[in-house]
């Protein structure tokens, strides 16, 4: 699967350098050529010689060497591979990451390129539970680097928790995964999920009990079949997943810009519980109890982002696929919102409180296009991702 790609692995400053040598080999036992920068700070921990030995390649150190400039160029050297993998990522890589440094040869390629990037974070764990560290860690995220690791365990700091790096097996089996030519290759998705929070001022919020596991399942699967996912989510209670472009939101009305300015796309999906309604005039200052009267709260509707997309007409997605939260005549009611919002497809669940799907693990649904309903069993929301996401390939391909 790896025969004849071609990664740039960049080694940090880490005690976990020392892995990235039987990274090198496991990749290029597997066919994969390996072009290897070593950072000033990962030289101390592994020789160049060794680095080279292994990866049969010349070890590029120093972004001023003036020869490998008249070679090659930093330039070129960032995007003639087809992934770039860093380990180990130090915290102190993933922060210049973050804020764009470009001081070395590492950072100069990373800003440098376009081609994906997988880090393999390795560091203390006070480090990487720092909040400066899951800060930048948000920001390379949501620019959709991936991540694999760390580990939980001892580490070599004599401390236990998170921050060991990947094993090189899984760093392989990430690298693997990033590289796989899904049959959603080149296929760009946006997927909306999770709640929306409606401000009724500084401090208090109208929202839903979404909790994003069923969008963040579909963009899972969707990056999982090579898609290039972009995931414009409300305050979730599920974590992101991995390798997608995130977008966070809170309101409708910012979730519609996201979904704007994520276009043009192959396909939308749309999995967000958005609040249909707003507080008309949110108060910018904190409402105060009034010697017992009672705020007024007034409405206003919001934009519908999944009608808004499905009928935008030049540049609307070639597939628009959208969601029915119903409590009552679940397959009329979705096949009307179908039509009504004109989307392609409308996946219909049924909400009740006791079917216990909102917020829950399960998914109940049936799949309502111009052919007609379709009943699924009740299964995971990750067996309805993956059904769904094999019904888009099949879609678009
Ligand atoms: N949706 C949207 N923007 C909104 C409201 C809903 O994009 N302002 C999308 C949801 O993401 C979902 C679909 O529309 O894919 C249907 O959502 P649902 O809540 O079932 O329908 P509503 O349009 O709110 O209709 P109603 O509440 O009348 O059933």
């Amino acid at each position: 699967m790896l025969a004849s790609r071609r990664i740039l692995l960049i080694i940090g400053g880490g005690i976990a350098a020392y892995k990235a040598l039987d990274l090198i080999r496991r990749l290029r036992e597997r066919g994969a050529s390996v072009t290897p920068v070593l950072t000033r700070a990962g030289a101390q921990f592994v020789t160049p010689l060794s680095v080279s030995a292994l990866a049969g390649s010349k070890v590029f150190g120093d972004l001023f060497d003036l020869t490998d400039e008249a070679d090659m160029g930093h330039i070129q050297l960032s995007r003639s591979a087809d992934l770039i993998v860093v380990a180990p990522a130090t915290a102190d890589l993933m922060a210049k990451m973050a804020g764009g440094h470009a001081d070395d040869l590492a950072s100069t390629l990373l800003l440098a390129t376009d081609t994906p990037v997988l880090l393999a974070p390795a560091m203390n764990v006070r480090m990487w539970d720092h909040p400066a560290t899951q800060r930048n860690i948000a920001v390379l995220r949501a620019d959709g680097i991936g991540m694999v690791g760390p580990e939980s365990g001892d580490m070599a700091c004599g401390e236990y928790g998170p921050g060991r790096m990947a094993e090189p097996m899984e760093i392989v089996a990430a690298i693997e995964q990033k590289l796989a030519a899904g049959p959603l290759a080149g296929k760009r998705i946006v997927v909306t999920s999770g709640p929306t929070h409606e401000p009724i001022d500084p401090v208090r919020y109208i929202a839903n009990r979404s909790s994003g596991a069923q969008g963040t399942a579909i963009a899972h699967a969707l990056a999982a079949k090579g898609a290039e996912v972009v995931f414009v989510t409300g305050p979730a209670d599920v974590t992101p997943p991995q390798g997608v472009q995130v977008v966070r939101v809170q309101s409708a009305r910012e979730m519609l810009d996201a979904v704007q300015g994520a276009l043009p796309a192959d396909a939308a999906i749309f999995a967000a519980a958005v609040a249909d309604w707003r507080v008309a005039s949110a108060s910018d200052r904190k409402l105060k109890k009034d010697k017992g009267a009672l705020p007024v709260l007034e409405f206003a509707e919001n934009p519908d982002i999944l009608a808004t997309v499905a009928q935008m007409g030049a540049g609307r997605p070639g597939l628009v696929v959208g969601f029915a939260a119903e409590t009552d005549d679940v397959t009329a009611n979705a096949t009307a919102k179908r039509a009504r919002k004109g989307c392609d497809w409308i996946i219909a669940n049924d909400v009740s409180p006791d079917t216990g799907i909102m917020g829950g693990p399960e998914n109940a649904v049936t799949l309502i296009t111009a052919d007609g309903a379709e009943d699924w069993p009740r299964m995971t929301k990750t067996e309805v991702a993956a059904r769904l996401v094999g019904r888009v390939a099949a879609a678009l391909g």
